[in-house]
C-alpha cells in the first residue's frame, strides 16, 4: 500500500503516471487506458507553447479531450519567456488539472529551438521560465527531466534542486543520459540519488514493461511512483496490473482479449479524431502493440502499409485469426 501524491488540490492515487508520448498519449490511448484502470495521473502530448494559443480545442488531434479523462496533465514544450503567459492562459481555459514542463526531450528538432534537453543545459533559462510559469498559474507545476548530457552528479543535483526551488512540485525523471537510446538499461539508481536531494514527490520512468521491472524500479529508486511510456501502448492493462501488484488496489487484470482491445481503440480513434487523423494514429500504436505478438512484425507491417482504416482493421482481423 501507498499514500496517494497530493499537489494541491489534485490527488494521484495510485501513483501510477501515463508518460507524454508525441502521437501515442492522444484521448482514445487515454480512454482506452481508463477504461482498463489503474492509471493515477493521464497526460498529453507534449504541445508547442508557441502554438497552443492559436489551437482550436474541438479539432486539434493535440487537444481533443472527452470529460471521462481526468485527472490530465499537459505537458508544454516551451523555450521563451514571453511563450509562458498565453501557454498557461490556454490551459487554464481547456480544464487542464496540472501543467509538466519538457526538460528531457532529445530530438534534435526540439533542441534546436532551444527547448527539450536542450535546457538542461540552460539551468538561467530554465529558471526563468519555471518562475514565470509558477507566477502565471495556481496549477500544480511539475517538470520531467533526462538525467543530464554526462552523468554529473553535482550538476544534476543543483539543476533539480533550483527546479524544486522555483516552485516544482513533482519532478518525473527518465533514467537515462540525454544521448543514451532506448535499447539501454535505464540507470534507476539515478533516480534514488535525485530523490534523496529533494523534498518533492520523484517518479521514475524508463524501462518499465511488467510487474518485475516495477518492483525492481522501486527497489533501485525508492521513487515515490512510477510513469510508464512505451508500455503504456504496448500492454494498455499494465497500470490496472501494476496498481493490484503493488498498491493492492482493484482487482487486477485477467486475461487480456488483445483483438478486441485493438479494436475498441480503433473505435475510440473514430470517436475522438477527425477521418484522415486516424490511420496515422493507428500506425503509431500498433507499432507498439504488434510487440505482444511473436510474429508481431507482420502485423506492424501489414498495418504501416494500409491505405484507409478499414483496410487496417481487415489486415488486423485477419492477422488475429491467424495469431
Ligand atoms: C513515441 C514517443 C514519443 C515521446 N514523446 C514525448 C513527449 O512528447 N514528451 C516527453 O517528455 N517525452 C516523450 N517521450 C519519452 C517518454 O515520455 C518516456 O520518457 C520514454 O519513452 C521512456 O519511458 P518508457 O521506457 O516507459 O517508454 C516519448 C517517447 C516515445 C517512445
Amino acid at each position: 500500500m501507498t499514500s496517494p501524491i497530493r499537489l494541491r488540490g489534485l490527488v494521484i492515487a495510485p501513483p501510477l503516471f501515463l508518460a507524454p508520448m508525441a502521437g501515442l498519449t492522444h484521448s482514445a490511448l487515454r480512454r482506452l487506458i481508463l477504461e482498463l484502470g489503474g492509471v493515477g495521473l493521464l497526460s498529453t502530448e507534449m504541445l508547442s507553447a508557441a502554438r497552443l494559443p492559436s489551437e482550436n480545442p474541438q479539432l486539434s488531434p493535440y487537444l481533443v479531450r472527452t470529460p471521462q479523462e481526468t485527472p490530465l496533465s499537459y505537458q508544454l514544450l516551451l523555450s521563451r519567456l514571453e511563450e509562458v503567459a498565453p501557454a498557461l492562459a490556454k490551459l487554464h481555459t481547456l480544464g487542464a488539472e496540472a501543467v509538466d514542463l519538457n526538460l528531457g526531450c532529445p530530438a534534435p528538432t526540439v533542441r534546436r529551438m532551444g527547448a527539450g534537453s536542450r535546457l538542461m543545459e540552460e539551468p538561467a533559462t530554465v529558471q526563468a521560465l519555471v518562475a514565470e510559469a509558477r507566477k502565471q498559474t495556481d496549477l500544480p507545476l511539475t517538470a520531467k527531466i533526462r538525467l543530464g548530457e554526462t552523468l554529473d552528479e553535482e550538476r544534476l543535483r543543483n539543476f533539480c534542486l533550483m527546479l524544486e526551488g522555483e516552485g516544482i512540485e513533482l519532478l518525473s525523471v527518465h533514467a537515462r543520459l540525454r544521448g543514451e537510446p532506448f535499447v539501454r538499461k535505464p540507470r534507476w539508481p539515478w533516480v534514488g540519488k535525485v530523490k534523496g536531494w529533494l523534498t518533492i514527490p520523484v517518479i521514475a520512468n524508463g524501462g518499465i514493461f511488467s510487474l518485475e521491472d516495477a518492483r525492481n524500479c522501486l527497489a533501485q529508486s525508492g521513487a515515490d511512483g512510477l510513469m510508464l511510456g512505451r508500455a503504456a501502448a504496448i500492454k494498455p492493462w499494465l497500470f490496472a496490473e501494476l496498481a493490484h501488484g503493488l498498491y493492492g488496489l482493484g482487482p487486477g487484470v485477467g486475461e487480456v482479449d488483445k483483438p478486441a482491445l485493438y479494436l475498441r481503440f480503433i473505435e475510440l480513434l473514430e470517436e475522438s479524431f477527425l477521418p484522415e487523423r486516424r490511420l496515422g494514429r493507428l500506425k503509431e500504436f500498433s507499432h507498439y502493440f504488434a510487440i505482444n505478438y511473436p510474429f508481431g512484425h507482420h502485423l506492424a507491417s501489414a498495418i504501416q502499409s494500409s491505405s484507409s482504416l478499414i483496410q487496417a482493421r481487415e489486415r488486423a482481423c485477419s492477422f488475429f485469426a491467424k495469431n
